[in-house]
C-alpha cells in the first residue's frame, strides 16, 4: 500500500552530455509564467495576456538555488500553487529548491538515498510524488506528500522502486504525466502511436503498450498540460520530437492524438513547460517561445510566437546565440550564450555553470490530498 499510495512521477532527462547553466521556465497555478536563472536572475512574465510588450517582474529573491546544475527541471504543484527545482544547485545536486509563488520565497528540501546516475523525473499531480526512471532504467520516487509551498526540516529518503518493465538499453528517456500514469514514448520495439505505460496508484508497469492515434517513435520532448485549477489531474500532454516537425497532442482520456505546428524554433535541446492554455518553449538559447492550446479546432492554425516581455532579460539577449542553437540542452536557455552572457559579468552566479540538457519535462503536480481516495482511481 504504501507502495500504491506514492506514486508518482516520472521523469526524463534528457540525453545529451553538454553541460550548460540551466535556466527553466514555469508556470505557479494562477498561471503566471516565471523564467528561472535567467543571467542569475528569476523573473515573473506574467499571464499570457501580459507576454505581448514590456519587461517581466524580477523577482530574484534569496535563498534561491543558483540554477547552475545539471539538466535542472521545475515543476508545478497545482494544487499547493508551489515550484520545485531539481538539480538547481551543482554543488548539492540531491537537495530540491521550493519557491512559493505567494510569498515570493525559497526553502531548500534536502533529500537522501537517491539515484547516484542521471535521471529523468515527473511530479505526480494528485500525490505530490516525484517519480524518476534513471539513466541505467532505475525507477525511483520521492515524496513530497508532507510538503506544501515550503521544505520541512529532515530530510527526504528515495525510495528506489523497481526496474522499468520495459528494455531500457541505451533509451533516453521521453517521459509525460497524465491521467496518474506515466507515459514513456519513443520506447525501443514499441509502435510509433504507441506508449509504455507505469500506473502510478499500483505501483504497475502495464506489460501492453497503449495506442493513442499518430506521433513519431522519435526521441523528443513533453510536458503535461494542466487543467484548470480545481479540476484535476492532466488528461493529455504535448509532446515535441526532436526533430521540431510538429507538436503532437496526446489525449490518454480518448486515446487520441492531435497536431499543432512545429515550434519555430527547431531545438532538440528545447524544453517546454504547458499551463491549460499555452506551451511554452524555452530554447537553448534562451529565448522564450509559446503557441495557445484550446483543446479545439483552431489548435490547427495556431502559431508559436514570442513571450516578448522575456526578451530583454533572456540570457540569449545578452550573447550571442549562434553556436547555441544546437548545441545544447537543453533546460533550459542556456546553452553556450549563456556562458558568452556570464563572461560579461562574471561567471559567478551560475549561469555559466554546466548543465546539460535535459530534456524533460515535467510536469507536475499535485495534491496529496486524496491519499485515501487514490486508490479507488486507478486507471
Ligand atoms: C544530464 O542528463 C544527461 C542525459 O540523461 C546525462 O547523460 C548527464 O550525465 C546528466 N548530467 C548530470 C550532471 O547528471
Ligand atoms: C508524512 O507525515 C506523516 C505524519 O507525520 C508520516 O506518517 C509520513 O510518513 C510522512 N510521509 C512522508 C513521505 O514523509
Ligand atoms: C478536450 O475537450 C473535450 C470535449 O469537451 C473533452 O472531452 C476532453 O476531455 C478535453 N481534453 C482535455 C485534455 O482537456
Ligand atoms: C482508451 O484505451 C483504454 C485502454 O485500452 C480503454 O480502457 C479506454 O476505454 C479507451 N478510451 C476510449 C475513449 O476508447
Ligand atoms: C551582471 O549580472 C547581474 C545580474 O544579472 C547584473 O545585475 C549586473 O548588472 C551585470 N553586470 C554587468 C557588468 O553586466
Ligand atoms: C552572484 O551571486 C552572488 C551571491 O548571490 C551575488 O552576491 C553577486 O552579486 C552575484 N553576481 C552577479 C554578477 O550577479
Amino acid at each position: 500500500m504504501a507502495r500504491l499510495l506514492t506514486l508518482v512521477s516520472l521523469l526524463s532527462l534528457s540525453i545529451s552530455p553538454r553541460v550548460f547553466a540551466s535556466p527553466c521556465v514555469a508556470f505557479d497555478s494562477s498561471w503566471n509564467l516565471y523564467a528561472f536563472g535567467f543571467n542569475g536572475k528569476d523573473y515573473n512574465a506574467g499571464t499570457s495576456d501580459s507576454w505581448a510588450s514590456g519587461t517581466a517582474s524580477d523577482v530574484t529573491a534569496s535563498g534561491r538555488p543558483p540554477f547552475d546544475g545539471s539538466n535542472t527541471t521545475c515543476y508545478l504543484s497545482q494544487f499547493y500553487n508551489a515550484i520545485y527545482v531539481l538539480n538547481g544547485d551543482s554543488s548539492n545536486p540531491s537537495n530540491v529548491h521550493v519557491y512559493d509563488p505567494t510569498a515570493k520565497s525559497w526553502t531548500t528540501q534536502a533529500t537522501s538515498g537517491g539515484p547516484t546516475d542521471s535521471f529523468s523525473a515527473i511530479l505526480d499531480h494528485d500525490t505530490n510524488v516525484f517519480y524518476a526512471l534513471t539513466d541505467s532504467g532505475e525507477l525511483w520516487f520521492l515524496s513530497f506528500a508532507n510538503i506544501t509551498t515550503a521544505a520541512q526540516s529532515s530530510a527526504i529518503a528515495w525510495t528506489d522502486v523497481e526496474k522499468a518493465g520495459f528494455d531500457t538499453t541505451n533509451y533516453q528517456p521521453v517521459m509525460a504525466l497524465a491521467n496518474n500514469h506515466i507515459h514513456f514514448l519513443d520506447v525501443p520495439g514499441v509502435a510509433a502511436g504507441s506508449a509504455d505505460i507505469f500506473v502510478i496508484h499500483f505501483s504497475y508497469f502495464q506489460p501492453e503498450s497503449q495506442s493513442y492515434g499518430n506521433f513519431p517513435a522519435q526521441h523528443g520532448q513533453t510536458t503535461s498540460i494542466f487543467e484548470p485549477a480545481n479540476d484535476g489531474v492532466q488528461l493529455a500532454f504535448a509532446y515535441i520530437p526532436d526533430d521540431g516537425s510538429a507538436t503532437y497532442i496526446i489525449d490518454v482520456v480518448s486515446n487520441t492524438t492531435t497536431s499543432m505546428a512545429g515550434p519555430s524554433t527547431k531545438d532538440s535541446s528545447a524544453t517546454y513547460f504547458a499551463s491549460d492554455a499555452a506551451i511554452v518553449q524555452l530554447t537553448s538559447s534562451g529565448a522564450v517561445n509559446f503557441i495557445p492550446y484550446t483543446n479545439s479546432s483552431s489548435d490547427s492554425s495556431a502559431s508559436w510566437g514570442s513571450v516578448k516581455n522575456l526578451v530583454s532579460v533572456a540570457p540569449t539577449s545578452s550573447a550571442s546565440s549562434g553556436s547555441a542553437t544546437k548545441s545544447a540542452s537543453g533546460s533550459a536557455a542556456s546553452g553556450t550564450s549563456t556562458t558568452s552572457s556570464s563572461s560579461s559579468n562574471s561567471s559567478s552566479n551560475g549561469t555559466s555553470g554546466m548543465i546539460a540538457q535535459s530534456r524533460s519535462v515535467v510536469l507536475g503536480m499535485m495534491s496529496a490530498l486524496l491519499l485515501g481516495s487514490i486508490a479507488l482511481f486507478i486507471s
